[in-house]
């Protein structure tokens, strides 16, 4: 492996001084030990038809969706008070499948959900041969870069200014981010989403902030857990929401204190959550500049990015 990562083609992020390399293999970049895990998946993961695949590009929502889902079918198991998203972190609810692998198996006794960065065309191929259901979430692409320069700024510690912003934008237009290009990433899911019907929901982070009920409805739906017309009248569409809701999740303990995988604090998944909070960051040329790029690669779908 270590003779293979060697051949491949790396990036060392300026904006991040050096201290995150990622390479680019089976045509998406990410840090090595994330392809490693993809890789161990992809040799190992034995999917059942009941996997439901929680999949995402990194800082479009993945925590957001991920507390949702897992409220959604496990909300029979709990009373309000003595929810596990109380105490515990959205992305400690389900495996992981890059880091997770051995997790997989125990954890389907509490939910039939597994999570994943990775793009459709390197999800292990039992989770296709099993026609595993997936949902999708995906979000404008400007909040996603502003999204991510701040985490990963953050992880390192590193100040906010303009010119390491400026880069971080160059890098994401060429494609380099981590799990990136995004486009790639969102058109290997639609075009997949057209070929299995009925298999994977997208949900759109603009959409959920605009109306979580409805989309919460849907996605129960999808995930096989409908909301019953009692449960809607008791208002636990409401409760979940509540729940789930940045507001809320930010300021529990569990969340404001510690860290995730022992690398990074809890707190810096939970930053703004503001749809447009670009409009702080971007050059009117930037915005023209990516506009148009995302405009010519989803040519052709009805996804809106902008
Ligand atoms: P901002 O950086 O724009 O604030 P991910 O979960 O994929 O890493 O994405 C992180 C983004 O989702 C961050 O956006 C974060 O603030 C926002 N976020 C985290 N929890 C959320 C929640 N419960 N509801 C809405 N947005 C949330």
């Amino acid at each position: 492996m270590e003779e293979m990562f060697n051949t491949l083609p790396k990036h060392s992020c300026t904006w991040l001084k050096g201290n995150s390399t990622w390479y680019k293999y089976q045509n998406f970049w990410t840090l090595q030990r994330f392809h490693l895990g993809a890789i161990l998946a992809q040799q190992n993961l034995k999917a059942q038809p009941s996997d439901i695949l929680v999949c995402s590009y990194p800082k479009t929502g993945t925590t957001w969706l991920k507390a949702l889902s897992f409220a959604i079918v496990t909300r029979q198991k709990f009373d309000k008070s003595a929810n596990p998203l109380l105490t515990t972190f959205p992305h400690d609810c389900m495996p992981f499948l890059e880091t997770d692998l051995d997790l997989i198996e125990e954890n389907r006794n509490k939910s039939p959900l597994i999570s994943t960065h990775l793009p459709y065309q390197s999800l292990p191929e039992s989770t296709i041969s099993s026609n595993c259901k997936i949902v999708y979430i995906y979000r404008n692409v400007k909040d996603v870069i502003v999204s991510q320069f701040h985490f990963l700024r953050g992880i390192h510690k590193l100040p906010m200014d303009d010119s390491s912003f400026e880069e971080a934008f160059d890098d994401f237009c060429q494609g380099i981010s981590g799990y990136g290009p995004y486009w790639e990433h969102i058109l290997g899911y639609w075009n997949a989403s057209l070929e299995r019907p009925g298999k994977i929901l997208f949900l759109k982070y603009e959409d959920l902030k605009r109306d979580p009920t409805s989309n919460l409805i849907k996605l129960a739906e999808f995930l096989g857990s409908p909301f019953s017309d009692g449960e809607v009248k008791d208002g636990v569409v409401e409760n979940i929401i509540k729940l789930c809701s940045f507001e809320n999740l930010s300021n529990l303990d569990v969340n404001k204190n510690g860290l995730h995988n022992n690398l990074i604090e809890k707190q810096i998944f939970f930053r703004k959550a503001k749809d447009g909070d670009w409009k702080n960051y971007f050059t009117d040329e930037m915005k023209e500049k990516i506009d148009n790029l995302v405009d010519e690669k989803l040519k052709g779908t009805n996804l809106v990015l902008k």
